[in-house]
């Protein structure tokens, strides 16, 4: 669509923003010996969101057209096939999954964190390794579905920008039990992803809901999406608050450790998945600004970085610093957490 040096002039990136593209790649000289591997593939990206709108859209209807019936018969397909090919490219995949791609995204809030909570599950799911493909394939569908039960929330209260009053929270409660009720009616697919929509707000302690279920009461698959998706709400940008950094987000899990999540899978998530993609531009205490180059591998959270700008000026020959060795800065803000606000 642009040719190489294009200049990305404002109509140019209006046309991008249209077409669904909402970030691109800019080589550089000084960055050419980065390299960025997406999870997916962009054709997947695409067809992953554009099947779930349409099922969405489809719940919409067939509840307008006052049929108690949620059609997703209609979907089964192209869902499970979108399903199977997530797990091929991660199961493909070697190094811990990245979302650099999945971060700069402003709309379709629940498309994106209905997929990024289905990469950040399977990713975790297969560090596990005592699961089956279908057990696999059966959590892939429940976490996608998860927060289906959403689309029956009032918008009013869905994009409240404010805190939600008590009774407010009431009514958000319920989509787990709204989205259980659409989904075990559903012959299609398996009842296990009716008890994803219904128990990823449990905690181990008694203290989640709808039914305040504890420990091994909750299905392993309701523990693992609780996981994956409490870490993808806070570190995502929401109209009522910034996205929290992703060490702090682990800092959130790490909190609950034993008490809200299960501590073997905290671990395991934090292994399956790179808190600072290669690729992401970040600032340091110390006020020096770069990209991540490369990863220390199992301390995401301290990567490699190519530094850029140092005391306001841009580098001619930029530097590495490995955060695994200069233990006394830290990351401080990046481009994820500075959009959208
Ligand atoms: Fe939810």
């Amino acid at each position: 669509m642009l040719k190489a040096g294009a200049e990305l002039t404002p109509p140019i990136v209006k046309r991008l923003c249209s077409l669904g593209i909402s970030y691109v790649y800019i080589e550089d000289a000084r960055t050419d010996d980065i390299f960025i591997r997406p999870v997916l593939k962009e054709e997947t990206r695409r067809a992953v969101l554009s099947v779930m709108s349409e099922t969405f859209d489809q719940l919409k209807k067939d509840l307008s057209a006052d049929s108690v019936k949620f059609g997703f018969h209609k979907m089964e397909k192209q869902f499970t096939t979108v399903v199977r090919d997530i797990i091929s490219q991660i199961r493909r995949r070697k190094e811990a999954i990245d979302l650099l791609t999945h971060l700069h995204v402003h709309d379709n809030y629940i498309f994106n964190h209905s997929l990024n909570v289905t990469i950040y599950t399977l990713a975790l799911s297969m560090k596990l390794k005592n699961l089956t493909a279908k057990q696999t394939e059966e959590i892939g569908l429940g976490a996608m579905l998860h927060d289906v039960g959403k689309m029956l929330i009032p918008a009013l209260i869905l994009k409240k920008p404010d805190k939600l009053t008590k009774d407010e929270f009431e009514v958000m409660k319920s989509h787990t039990e709204l989205g259980f009720e659409l989904l075990r009616k559903e012959h299609g697919l398996p009842l296990t992803a009716a008890h994803c929509a219904l128990q990823h707000h449990e905690r181990l302690d008694g203290s989640g809901y709808p039914r305040g279920l504890k420990g091994n009461e909750i299905h392993v698959f309701g523990k693992m999406i609780g996981i994956a998706d409490v870490y993808d709400a806070v570190t995502s940008n929401r109209i009522y608050r910034k996205a929290m950094l992703p060490h702090e987000g682990m800092e959130i899990l790490y909190a609950g450790s034993g008490i809200e999540f299960e501590t073997d899978y905290i671990e395991k998530f934090r292994k399956a998945i790179v808190m600072y993609p290669t690729g992401l531009t970040v600032w340091l205490t110390d006020g020096r600004k770069g990209i991540v180059s490369e990863q220390n591998e199992h301390v995401s959270d301290r990567p490699i970085l190519l530094i850029l700008e140092e005391d306001g000026y841009n580098l001619d020959v930029p530097y590495k610093v490995n955060l695994a060795a200069e233990t006394t800065v830290f990351i401080k803000e990046t481009d994820t957490t500075l959009s959208n606000t």
